[in-house]
């Protein structure tokens, strides 16, 4: 029974990459809760989607569809870093993490932050790494992560 129920709740939460619908799903609004996200007309989310879209494998959205309600409840994104150290290697570079407040704690973070992992060591990568606040330190340890250095920072806006 609990088997079953679980698997179920995996095809229900599935990970996918982000496509154009996604817009009109609640995408824009989900990134609004991590950070300060404007509204975006369609034609500039399409030319972003296609400027990201055209690096391929090289930078990849993720998301999870609530397929009940039709929107999209969690997010995360990778890009992937060519370097000439370490025999020309690649590193991960993940960003813009987020789950719906109402669908945190249903392990949905963990998958994304699987997905995202997963794609970067399919890419060659030798790391992958993050930023994150102080308390999501714990959250990206459960995702297997260990904290490294400090981030430093300095915007232009
Ligand atoms: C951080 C965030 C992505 C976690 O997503 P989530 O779906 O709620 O996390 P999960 O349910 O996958 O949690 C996985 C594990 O981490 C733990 N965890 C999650 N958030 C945690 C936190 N803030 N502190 C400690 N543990 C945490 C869970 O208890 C769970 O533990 P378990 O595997 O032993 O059951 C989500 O809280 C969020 O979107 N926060 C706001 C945006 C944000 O800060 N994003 C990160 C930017 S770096």
């Amino acid at each position: 029974m609990q088997a079953s129920n679980s698997s179920s709740e995996d095809q229900k939460f599935l990970v996918r990459r982000l496509l154009i619908s996604d817009k009109s799903k609640g995408f824009i609004e989900l990134l609004r809760q991590l950070t300060v996200c404007d509204s975006v007309s369609d034609n500039d989310f399409e030319d972003r989607f296609h400027e990201i879209s055209s690096l391929g494998d090289y930078h990849v959205i993720c998301v999870i569809e609530d397929e009940s309600s039709g929107k999209i409840i969690a997010t995360g994104s990778v890009f992937i870093e060519n370097k000439f150290l370490r025999n020309c290697g690649k590193v991960g570079h993940i960003e813009d993490v987020v789950v719906d407040t109402n669908a945190r704690g249903m392990q949905l973070g963990k998958k994304v932050i699987a997905f995202l992992t997963d794609h970067a060591r399919s890419m060659g990568c030798y790391k992958v790494i993050l930023d994150c606040s102080l308390e999501n330190g714990a959250f990206y340890e459960k995702c297997g992560f260990k904290q490294k250095e400090i981030q430093m920072v300095k915007y232009f806006v």
